[in-house]
This record gives structure tokens, C-alpha cells and sequence, in this order.
């Protein structure tokens, strides 16, 4: 069976990595988390100190060299060698995340990389500009989604599970804000390719949206 690009974009909290890393140990593919490089990036400059500067984190984001290591329960990131799995998950990067991806010469450095990744196929790739402009010929695309209180309630969870305190009110007003600001940045912004399959996780578990997926490679890679 051929090895395929498989582009996965959607929202935040519509299950993208965790469908993606599942699906990927079964197929025996790479899976690439593009959300971590970017929070790595937001990571990298929140560790200067330094007031928000555009030319400033782009050239911050051209020398990064960024790493996974797959393991079973996590997929470990690293930038230039320091392990930053749980550093880019912070509510301090996730607040200035968006704002670092809006920069056209940080997406330009990252999807540089992205391209390098996947190049040779048998890759799932996932983030917001998969489908339209990183992979724009993926052999399948598919734009996952699943509704807002939703989405806030399974991070929530998630959350409540790790002992950290969270109000699911505000959650939910993050996560929209979040995708607000990704769906109407200038460069790139988050939507669904022409050809990409719209998958609806609202009312669909975690095995049930892997098995649909790896159907669709099955069907793909003939
Ligand atoms: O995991 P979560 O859904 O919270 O977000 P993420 O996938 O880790 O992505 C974090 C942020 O990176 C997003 O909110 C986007 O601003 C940005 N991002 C992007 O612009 N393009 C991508 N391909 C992936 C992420
Ligand atoms: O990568 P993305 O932000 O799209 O979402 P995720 O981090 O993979 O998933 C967010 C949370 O929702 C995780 O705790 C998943 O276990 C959970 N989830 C779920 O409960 N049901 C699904 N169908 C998909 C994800």
C-alpha cells in the first residue's frame, strides 16, 4: 500500500492530535503535531523576556530547530535539544500562541520544515493550514471539528484530570477567542480546504472518529 499525506486541520480541542497520534501508530506513519512548533516558537520568545516584537520573533524562529520523539502516551517536542513537551502547553503560551502564528515570516519558517517532514508521505499531519497550504495536494484532508461547548468541556476534562484549576466559562471563551483570531488572520488562516472531508466530532469518541479515519487512508492509499 502507498504511504500518503494525511492533512488533518480543524479547531481547538476537536481531537486532531490525539486522533492523529492513534492513527498514526496503527498505520506505522509519522505524525506531526504543527500546533506544538508554533507553540515552541511562542515558547522560545516568552523565555527572552522580551517585549512582542514581529521582527524580533521571526528571526527567533528561523534558527529553532524543533524534534519529535514519539512514545506510547506522549509525542515529546523539543527545541534545540531542551524537551519542551509540557513548557508549550502553558496558559501563558497558549495566550500568545495565535498572535506569534499570525507573523507571515514565522508561518513561512515553520511550513519550511513542515514540508521537509512530510515530503516522502506516510505522514499525518495536523493544525489549521494543512489541507490549503502546506500539503495542498494531500492524498486526504480532513477538517475535524465539533461544537465550541464541546470542545471546551473535552478540554476541561483533560485539564481537571492534570489537577489544574480551570473555570469552564472562561475555557470556552479562550478556545472561541482563539479560533476567532485564527480563522481571520491575514496569512493562512484556519478553514477548511475545497476538498477536505468535514468530520463532526460532537457526538463521535475517540476510536470511533480513529477507525472512520483509517478507513478513509485505507481507501486513499489503494
Ligand atoms: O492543541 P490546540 O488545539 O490548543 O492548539 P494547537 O494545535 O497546539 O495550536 C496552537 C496554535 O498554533 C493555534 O491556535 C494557531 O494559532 C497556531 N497554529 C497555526 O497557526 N497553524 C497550524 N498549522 C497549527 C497551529
Ligand atoms: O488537537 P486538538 O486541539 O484538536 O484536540 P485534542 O487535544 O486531540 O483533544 C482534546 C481533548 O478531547 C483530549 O483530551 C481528547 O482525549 C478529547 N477527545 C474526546 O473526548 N473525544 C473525541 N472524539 C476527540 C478528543
Amino acid at each position: 500500500m502507498k504511504k500518503i499525506v494525511v492533512a488533518i486541520d480543524g479547531p481547538a480541542g476537536a481531537g486532531k492530535s490525539t486522533i492523529a497520534k492513534l492513527a498514526a501508530e496503527k498505520l506505522g506513519y509519522a505524525y506531526i503535531d504543527t500546533g506544538a512548533m508554533y507553540r515552541s516558537v511562542a515558547w522560545k520568545f516568552l523565555q527572552t523576556g522580551k517585549p512582542f516584537d514581529e521582527d524580533f520573533i521571526s528571526g527567533l524562529s528561523k534558527t529553532m530547530l524543533i524534534d519529535f520523539k514519539p512514545e506510547a502516551k506522549i509525542n515529546r517536542v523539543f527545541v534545540d535539544g531542551t524537551e519542551v513537551t509540557d513548557a508549550i502547553r502553558t496558559p501563558e503560551v497558549t495566550a500568545i500562541v495565535s498572535r506569534v502564528a499570525a507573523i507571515g515570516a514565522v508561518r513561512e519558517a515553520m511550513v519550511d520544515q513542515q514540508r521537509r517532514m512530510g515530503e516522502a508521505g506516510g505522514v499525518l499531519m495536523d493544525g489549521r493550514d494543512i489541507g490549503t497550504v502546506v500539503f495542498p495536494n494531500a492524498q486526504l484532508k480532513i477538517f475535524l471539528t465539533a461544537s465550541v461547548e464541546e470542545r471546551a468541556r473535552r478540554r476541561y476534562a483533560e485539564m481537571v484530570a492534570k489537577g489544574q484549576q480551570v473555570d469552564l466559562q472562561q475555557l470556552q471563551a479562550d478556545i472561541a477567542e482563539r479560533d476567532k483570531q485564527d480563522s481571520e488572520r491575514a496569512i493562512s488562516p484556519l478553514r477548511q480546504a475545497e476538498d477536505a472531508l468535514l468530520l463532526d466530532t460532537s457526538d463521535m469518541g475517540i476510536s470511533e472518529v480513529t477507525e472512520r479515519i483509517l478507513q478513509l487512508v485505507q481507501e486513499r492509499a489503494q
